[in-house]
């Protein structure tokens, strides 16, 4: 099969090579998985689990890629839940072979069901996002309507998910990103829109949950926006700062069915609108994942026309 793969973390991104590998093997409780449609996270080349396996050893080359939408086309010894020809879309185990590629290998249990009206390039760019919104606001942030929440990097991927599934919760939505994203973060439902280049973050006022991507400064500032009893969810990293009279979260995405159910539906129903900027083929995705300007919204690879 066709599929892109690493082996030089320095060099990022630009080391991605486009290459034939063997086609995956379905482990005890697997399913693989046709590839119609990839995510990718640009982060992905720091993360250790690219480089290395749950043991700590050299898993290169790898195929990066943790988001997916396709169809079933083998099961592993053991599987249930999902059969062969069923359009599926989710997020793959961090320290397995990706979806950069034309088949992928995943738990069944990372899956679910792609209704049939839901076009495998929405799928693919779902997961990741989708998911990292819904545990931050509902299980880490435990948001409940009247509240307000500072959404960073709020046109961004995973941003632009968290401000809309905070509105639809009943949320006072305040959205921050680089001044060229004020319509973008408004259009995405935010009520107001801080410039982080140009406004003062301080001015703000109290909020009860601030959903940081950014990270630094950015996250260390906004701890002293927090109110009693309010939450910093961060998914970059442990911040630098904890809110006084609040609690600081980090935590990395995990798979789950239900949710990804639930977010899914939003599309098919119109509460949630993707944000997807760019989409390319398998055989230009390096091209396409090195982008040499800045690109809105996120990059999905179409792996099958
Ligand atoms: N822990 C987890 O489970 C998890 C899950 C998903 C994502 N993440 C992480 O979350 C981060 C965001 O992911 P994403 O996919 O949402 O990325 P993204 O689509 O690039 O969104 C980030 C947004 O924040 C903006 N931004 C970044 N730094 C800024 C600054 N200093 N001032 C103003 N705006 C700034 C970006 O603008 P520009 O494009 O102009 O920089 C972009 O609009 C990444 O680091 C990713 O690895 C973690």
């Amino acid at each position: 099969m066709k599929a892109i793969v690493v082996t030089d973390q320095a060099v990022g991104t630009a080391g991605m090579t486009l290459v034939e590998r063997p086609e995956p093997e379905p482990a005890i409780n697997d399913v693989v998985v046709q590839v119609h449609a990839s995510g990718f996270v640009p982060t992905e080349m720091a993360w250790p689990s690219t480089w290395t396996d749950r043991l700590n050893r050299d898993r290169t080359p790898s195929i990066p890629g943790h988001e997916l939408a396709g169809v079933v086309t083998a099961l592993g010894y053991g599987t249930t839940g999902l059969s062969v020809g069923q359009r599926v879309f989710g997020l793959t185990d961090w320290t397995r072979d990706g979806t950069l590629a034309e088949y992928a290998a995943v738990e069944a249990r990372n899956l679910a069901p792609l209704p049939g009206d839901v076009d495998f390039t929405v799928g693919a760019s779902l997961p990741i996002s989708g998911l990292t919104a819904w545990q931050g606001l509902f299980e880490h942030g435990r948001l409940r309507a009247g509240q307000s929440v500072l959404v960073h990097g709020a046109a961004g991927a995973v941003g632009s998910i968290v401000t809309q599934l905070a509105r639809e919760a009943g949320a006072y939505v305040v959205g921050t990103g680089r001044a060229a994203d004020r319509q973008t973060v408004l259009d995405f439902g935010a009520m107001e829109f801080v410039d982080l280049e140009n406004d003062a973050l301080e001015e703000l006022g109290g909020v009860d949950l601030v959903f940081d991507v950014i990270g630094g400064d950015i996250a260390k500032r906004s701890a002293g926006l927090i109110r009693a009893g309010g939450t910093l969810v961060s998914v970059v990293g442990p911040p630098e700062a904890s809110p006084e009279n609040g609690q600081a979260v980090d935590f990395v995405v995990e798979s789950d069915r239900a949710q990804l159910g639930e977010i899914v539906q939003r599309v098919r129903d119109g509460r949630l609108s993707t944000n997807i900027g760019h989409v390319a083929t398998l055989d230009n995705a390096v091209a396409a994942l090195n982008p040499t300007e800045r690109i809105k919204g996120k990059t999905i690879i179409r792996v099958r026309p």
